[in-house]
């Protein structure tokens, strides 16, 4: 098993699925969906996960940034099928494309529908799950399954975070291997109440307080920058971009508000020629790749 890409292997990319309609087409109106994964993924982590699940019991995938661009926020379900929330932790919380997303979620049957969610994290999660409930609850959903799970770390621009080491990553990838057997279990069999959570030593303060702080104030597309000798402007960056945010080879950050911080933009360069702030010229690159 292969789990680190390095810079000339083919890379997974979220767009590189075959899509349905054209960037920009809306395909409004409500949706017939049999038990289905909602899932973010910037860097590959969760949606290794999400597809998994997914492909073991037989569950529908949207991919939220998709979801967004087709317009596509009404869905019925019938009586006792499972709806699934994947998403990374961003700041002790769930994403903000996620929130978002959410915000704008109409699900018709929710109130006797099976509702799981799962965070992957470098480290700790907090209350993101609390968050996320609290998000679910207009709509009639409460994740009643609760699951972490430690994947390798994406988040690069502060002082004191990197991406993990190699041998890290491998015992990440592992561990969350082995337990995913019993997750697919645990959903395909409805159970409810299972709260597997890796939420640190003081959840509150990390999700409220600093999570707060960082996720309004440090969540934009501020200081990136691009090397121009060094991008081979092959248009990576602007494909992997959840939010359509990045144009042209070498790429320009359009700053349209959706930045969601993902990273993937940086992590996926080929050449490492993106960088945001001084301090990531000097920090590795990680993505999901098998
Ligand atoms: C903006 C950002 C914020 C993050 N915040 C946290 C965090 O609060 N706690 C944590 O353990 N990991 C954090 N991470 C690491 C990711 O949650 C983790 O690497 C995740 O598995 C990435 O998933 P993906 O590859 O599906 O995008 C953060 C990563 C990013 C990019
Ligand atoms: S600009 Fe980069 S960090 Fe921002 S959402 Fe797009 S890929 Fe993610
Ligand atoms: S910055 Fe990197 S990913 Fe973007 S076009 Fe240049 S080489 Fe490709």
């Amino acid at each position: 098993m292969d789990i680190i890409s390095t810079r000339n292997e083919k890379r997974y990319c979220p767009h590189s699925l075959p899509l349905p309609y054209k960037r920009g087409e809306g395909l409004r109106g409500s949706f017939r969906a049999t038990n289905m994964i909602f899932y973010f993924s910037a860097t590959g982590n969760t949606r290794w996960i999400a597809l998994q699940i997914a492909e073991a019991i037989g569950e529908e995938t949207v991919y939220i940034p998709d979801a967004i661009r087709q317009g596509r926020y009404e869905y019925t379900l019938k009586e006792g099928e499972r709806i699934g929330f994947c998403f990374p932790t961003h700041g002790w919380q769930p994403p903000g494309i996620v929130r978002r997303f959410i915000v704008q979620l109409q699900v018709a049957g929710a109130a006797d529908s099976y509702c799981w969610a799962l965070t992957t994290c470098g480290d700790n999660m907090g209350e993101a799950m609390t968050i996320l409930n609290k998000d679910l609850a207009p709509k009639g959903l409460k994740a009643e399954t609760l699951y972490s799970v430690l994947m390798p770390e994406t988040y690069i621009c502060l002082p004191f975070m990197k991406t993990d080491t190699e041998e890290k990553v491998r015992q990440k990838v592992g561990t969350a291997e082995a337990r995913l057997p019993g997750i697919i279990e645990a959903v395909r069999e409805r159970r409810r109440g299972i709260v597997e959570l890796e939420r640190g030593a003081t959840p509150r303060l990390y999700s409220y307080v600093i999570g707060g702080y960082f996720n309004s104030r440090m969540v934009n597309d501020d200081k990136f920058a691009v090397d121009t000798d060094v991008c081979v402007r092959c248009g990576k960056c602007a494909e992997v971009c959840p939010v359509d945010n990045i144009e042209g080879k070498p790429p320009v950050w359009l700053h349209n508000g959706q930045c969601t911080s993902c990273l993937a933009c940086y992590h996926y360069c080929p050449v490492h020629a993106i960088s945001k702030g001084e301090r990531t010229k000097r920090r590795g690159q990680y993505y999901f790749g098998l």
